[in-house]
């Protein structure tokens, strides 16, 4: 990723661990230092070691909340954070990344999945992206330029056994 050239407000889901995480060391190296990042995560203690890993390391700013669980997205919450997070500062560039997901249930084939099973998976991985995205979006509405990133994957392009949602979620976002 070429370095952003002016302060940067940077928001990444399920940033506490795995790919997540190492999205936020990457962006941490290349943002300017007026630059905030944001850790949206379900685990205090794992969010506050990346805030404090990447802090220490790079010349940025950071917060976690420890609120988003996707399964039942408290978006008043979430408001409040965004909003007390960066009051009082201005950014040029808002960079969102939708990267909190699950694979689900591998061993049940798509036959046998209840509509229960179906609604429980798009509204972690799919829907709570879209309520998020778009609150994201209002909060930092007079932000100029705005990049969205959804983490996808291959399974949005080919289908794979017993992967029948984790696929659909991926290919419809
Ligand atoms: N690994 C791969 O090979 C691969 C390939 C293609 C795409 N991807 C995509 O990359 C993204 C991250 O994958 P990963 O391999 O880094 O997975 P991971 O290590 O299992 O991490 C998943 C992240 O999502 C969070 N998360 C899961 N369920 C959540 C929920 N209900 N509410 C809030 N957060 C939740 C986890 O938080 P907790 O720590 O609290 O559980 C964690 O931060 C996913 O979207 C995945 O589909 C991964």
């Amino acid at each position: 990723m070429a370095p952003l050239v002016s302060s940067t407000l940077v928001v990444v889901t399920g940033a506490n661990r795995g790919f997540g995480r190492h999205i936020v060391e990457q962006i941490a190296k290349k943002v300017q230092p007026a630059s905030k990042i944001l850790l949206l995560g379900r685990d205090s203690s794992t969010l506050n070691e990346v805030k404090s890993y990447i802090t220490a390391k790079n010349s940025v700013d950071a917060e976690y909340y420890s609120g988003y669980e996707c399964a039942n997205l408290d978006t008043v919450a979430l408001e409040k954070f965004l909003t007390s997070a960066t009051e009082g500062s201005a950014f040029e560039n808002l960079v969102v990344v939708h990267n909190a997901g699950t694979v689900g249930d591998v061993s049940t084939p798509a036959s046998e999945l209840s509509l229960e099973d179906a609604q429980t998976y798009m509204s972690i991985n799919f829907s709570s992206m879209i309520a998020s995205n778009n609150l994201v979006l209002s909060v930092f509405g007079n932000i100029s330029h705005r990049f969205v990133v959804h983490i996808s994957s291959l399974c949005a392009l080919a289908p794979f056994k017993a992967l029948s949602l984790y696929c659909s979620g991926k290919s419809h976002s």
